[in-house]
């Protein structure tokens, strides 16, 4: 019996945690421990889930034990335990009854970055086959590139749209989801959400979006195109359903057709944009309650009505990923990234290469080489996060090397921070060969402003490079939003414009290796970085950057592959090293 209840608690323990929502037994009733999910509390919550499979428990039982488990521990509140499990426990149980899965190795991949143990890692194990045509000779291009001919580029990340935001609700809920009717009674006015949105733990109101993309259409009418990577439901992943999801997918490209109507839209999907969250099945799972098939039906059927080519909708039913030509020598990809992410139960499951994603780029890059295309690649989780599966990533790396003259560019989402990511050489580890640019989230969660980003790109003439030469990201500032009230719309304004901002001649992978080499020394010029990387966000700022933050966003900037981490050690030592000099200084 005592091991039962434990089990059950480290059950509950391993849910909350893996959906994010820390476990903190309460000690009053707004006052909450926080509790480290530990590779051994996961081991155990994991044998506990398998063993109420094998002693015969009903989904329903599970889901009730989860819900007791919540109540008398305070965990949070019984609707989001009994949601959460609910959705899980069906996925859970079929991949463990199929046997997709071996149950010690799950830890291993959940929590890849606490190095937690695998029981037979080798059985993970896949690659995918290499090109069998030789990579062609690197050519360096001249830098900086003339602005002669140029395109502008939007990228909208993450607008998470809150259909049930309303303003004056509790904004400070204990949820992991705030700022609705639902959020609970508002004790002071401090607690109220603001009537634009707010930086607490709250997601997107409808005008405020309607705001930006108006503002967006006004300021950048000349726009070529706009990528769009992910993230359009908002966060309160234990309540969603199918036809809300689609409801907000159908409503925010509207939105955007409307103020940009000869535009077009390249769309990718996220995390969130699944129900349940995260959760993308491989397209050989064709039962209707498991399988991802609704949502990639909905997304050929969206993406096409609003412009997409029909070419596109082959590969968005089986996959969620696409191919298409933007310009006569661009090709974009647009990939389904959540394939790789941690959190996707799926991912846990022993799927090689899902949805044959990375097989086909790489044709798809053979294809692009062999007609001198260059290819800008969007999806949704950078590859090489510590959320992307480590084997996943270290496949998607290996393309990117083989094919660093092809793909000129990569952009994602889902960080919700302003952020680079390098790719270096497998060959020679000194040497940058792609970048990855990130951009921060429309939405205000949790402690960011509202941003967009505008690229330039070389374009437009038949041997351009299609790099990128520049971008700015764009902003609101909340808090003076909602001091200014209803009556004032708000004030978009252009935070930075990378090139100038970091004092940079172009944004080519050596430059970029430049820049993160300069913020090594110079903690000033970090110092921009940590401001921008969460849009000048007043509170997180204020705060400050101590040294275990400088080192996780500077490694985060080099690392594309989580299991490679010498090039982070190295900063380890490098900043203690710094450290250890300033001390000998001061005595
Ligand atoms: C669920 O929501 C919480 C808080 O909003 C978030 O931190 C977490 O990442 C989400 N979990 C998943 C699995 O998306
Ligand atoms: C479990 O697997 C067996 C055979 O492998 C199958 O007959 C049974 O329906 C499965 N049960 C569930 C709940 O998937
Ligand atoms: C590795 O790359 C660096 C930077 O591009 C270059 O200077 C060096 O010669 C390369 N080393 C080898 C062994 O190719
Ligand atoms: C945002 O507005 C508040 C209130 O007007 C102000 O104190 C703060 O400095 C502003 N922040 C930025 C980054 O502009
Ligand atoms: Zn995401
Ligand atoms: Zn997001």
């Amino acid at each position: 019996m005592r091991f039962f209840s434990l089990t059950i608690v480290a059950l509950s323990c391993v849910f909350s945690t893996i959906q994010g929502l820390p476990f903190k037994p309460v000690v009053k009733s707004n006052e909450r421990r926080s509790f480290l999910p530990t590779c051994s509390l996961c081991n155990l919550a994991v044998r506990g889930i398998f063993q109420s499979f094998d002693i015969g428990l009903t989904n329903e039982d599970i889901v009730d034990n989860i819900a007791l488990t919540c109540i008398s521990l305070n965990l949070y509140d019984e609707e989001i335990c009994r949601g959460v499990a609910t959705d899980a426990i069906p996925t859970v149980r079929y991949i463990h009854n199929n046997s997709l899965v071996d149950p010690g190795n799950i830890c291993g991949i959940l929590m890849q970055e606490a190095n937690c143990a695998f029981s037979d890692r080798d059985k993970l194990e896949w690659s995918i086959a290499p090109s069998s045509i030789p990579k062609p000779e690197i050519v360096q291009l001249d830098s900086p590139l003339s602005d002669a001919s140029t395109i502008k580029v939007l990228h909208l990340a993450d607008p998470h749209w809150d259909p049930e935001y309303m303003e004056g609700s509790n904004a400070n809920c204990g949820k992991p989801l705030c700022c609705r009717a639902s959020s609970g009674l508002v004790t002071t006015t401090e607690d109220e959400a603001g009537y634009w949105g707010d930086y607490r733990k709250c997601d997107m109101p409808w005008r405020t979006l309607e705001n930006a993309v108006k503002h967006m259409s006004k300021h950048h009418s000349d726009v070529a195109y706009i990528i769009w990577t992910g993230d359009l439901v908002p966060h309160d992943n234990w309540s969603t359903s199918r036809e809300e999801n689609m409801l907000i997918h159908e409503s925010l490209l509207n939105l955007v057709k409307k103020y940009f109507p000869d535009t077009p839209i390249y769309p990718t999907l996220g995390n969130h944009d699944a129900h349940p969250t995260n959760t993308f099945a491989p397209p050989e799972i064709t039962d209707q309650e498991l399988g991802a098939e609704w949502l990639y039906q909905d997304a050929a059927r969206l993406w096409t009505k609003f412009g997409l080519p029909d070419e596109v909708s082959d590969t968005v039913r089986h996959g969620g990923y696409y191919t298409t030509l933007v310009r006569p020598g661009l090709r974009m990809v647009s990939l389904n990234t959540n394939y790789c992410y941690t959190f996707n139960w799926w991912t846990l499951s022993s799927a090689k290469d899902p949805a044959s994603i990375l097989s086909w780029l790489t044709k798809t890059l053979e294809d692009a080489e062999a007609a001198h295309e260059k290819v800008h690649i969007i999806a949704h989780i950078p590859p090489g996060n510590e959320d992307c599966w480590a084997i996943y990533s270290r496949e998607f790396e290996r393309i990117i090397n083989r094919f660093e003259s092809t793909v000129v560019a990569q952009f994602y989402g889902h960080t919700h921070n302003e952020e680079f990511k390098l790719f270096y050489d497998n060959a020679n580890a000194t040497r940058p060969i792609n970048v990855a640019f990130i951009a921060g989230s429309m939405t205000s969660f949790t402690d960011l402003s509202p941003s967009y980003r505008v690229y330039t790109i070389d374009g437009e003439r038949p041997d351009s490079s299609w790099r990128v030469l520049d971008y700015s990201t764009w902003m609101m500032n909340l808090t003076s939003a909602n001091l200014r009230g209803p009556t004032h719309l708000p004030e978009w304004f252009e935070l930075y414009q990378a090139k100038k901002e970091y004092a940079l001649t172009d944004l080519s992978p050596k430059t970029v290796d430049g820049f993160f080499t300069r913020m090594l020394d110079d903690d000033a010029l970090f110092q921009l970085y940590f401001k921008n990387y969460h849009k000048a966000a007043d509170k997180i700022i204020s705060k400050g950057c101590d040294e275990k933050c400088r080192k996780k966003i500077l490694c985060r900037l080099i690392t594309s592959n989580i299991a490679e981490r010498e090039r982070c050690n190295q900063i380890d030592r490098k900043l203690s090293k710094e450290k250890d000099s300033l001390d000998t200084i001061a005595l």
